[in-house]
């Protein structure tokens, strides 16, 4: 399966993805963690991305495509994949449409996590992930079952560096301004399901399966 995952940041893109991926076995592709990751190995994509990152702004399109494309032609993507945080705007989305039709492929999936911007507030700043595996906890909806440690790992948790109010303020922002057009864009393909992203954590998982079985709305 193909699938994307859209939300505006902190509706659980991350968190749902990790659910799709251990049931359906596909390799989960986010371009958020991958900048991180370059961040954190002082690449010279990472010490460009940072710069965009820290203020809650978007990496240009021409650099985020490059490293999509790049992912997408490794061969553990042959099967499937999913899409987390890519694409977010409409250009990156025809380029996106572009590439698979070159590899004959298409996108089957667009699930959309819906959640009021003021609850994303609270989820993003209350957020804290493992060093070791990446998992999100959240302070208060999520918590780990020994504070500050990762519940799979025993790895110690942190918080990102752009979860700090101000930061969160410009991402939220940000990415309104994109998601109409590019929610538009995919239901005029008929591969848009729009999900409500303020129930639990495992009732949106449940519903997000439901689509993926063929049996969701
Ligand atoms: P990215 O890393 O993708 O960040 P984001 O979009 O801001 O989204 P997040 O990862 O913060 O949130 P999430 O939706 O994954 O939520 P999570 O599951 O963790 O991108 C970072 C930056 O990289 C961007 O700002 C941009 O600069 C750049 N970038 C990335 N992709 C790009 C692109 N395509 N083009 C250009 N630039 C790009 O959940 C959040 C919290 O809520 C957690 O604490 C979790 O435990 C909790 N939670 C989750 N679900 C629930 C629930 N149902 N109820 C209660 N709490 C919940
Ligand atoms: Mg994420
Ligand atoms: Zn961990």
């Amino acid at each position: 399966m193909n699938i994307i995952v859209m939300g505006l940041p902190g509706a659980g893109k991350g968190t749902q993805a990790d659910n799709i991926v251990e049931k359906y076995d596909t390799p989960h592709i986010s371009t958020g963690d991958m900048f991180r990751a370059a961040i954190s190995e002082g690449t010279e994509l990472g010490i460009k991305a940072k710069s965009y990152m820290d203020q809650g702004a978007l990496v240009p399109d021409e650099v985020t495509i490059g490293i999509v494309r790049e992912r997408l032609s490794k061969p553990d993507c042959a099967k499937g994949f999913l899409l987390d945080g890519f694409p977010r705007t409409v250009p990156q989305a025809e380029a996106l449409d572009a590439l698979l039709s070159d590899m004959g492929r298409k996108i089957e999936y667009v699930l959309n996590i819906e959640v009021d911007p003021d609850e994303l507030v609270k989820r993003l700043t209350g957020r804290r992930i493992c060093k070791v595996c990446g998992t999100s906890y959240h302070l208060q909806f999520n918590p780990p079952k020994v504070e500050g440690v990762c519940d799979k790992d025993g790895g110690e948790l942190y918080q990102r560096e752009d979860d700090n109010p101000e930061t969160v303020k410009n991402r939220l922002e940000v990415n309104m301004t994109q998601t109409a057009p590019l929610l538009a864009f995919y239901n005029a393909k008929n591969v848009l399901s729009n999900i409500d992203g303020h129930q639990d954590i495992d009732d949106v998982f449940k519903e997000l399966d439901a689509i993926l079985q063929g049996n969701g709305q």
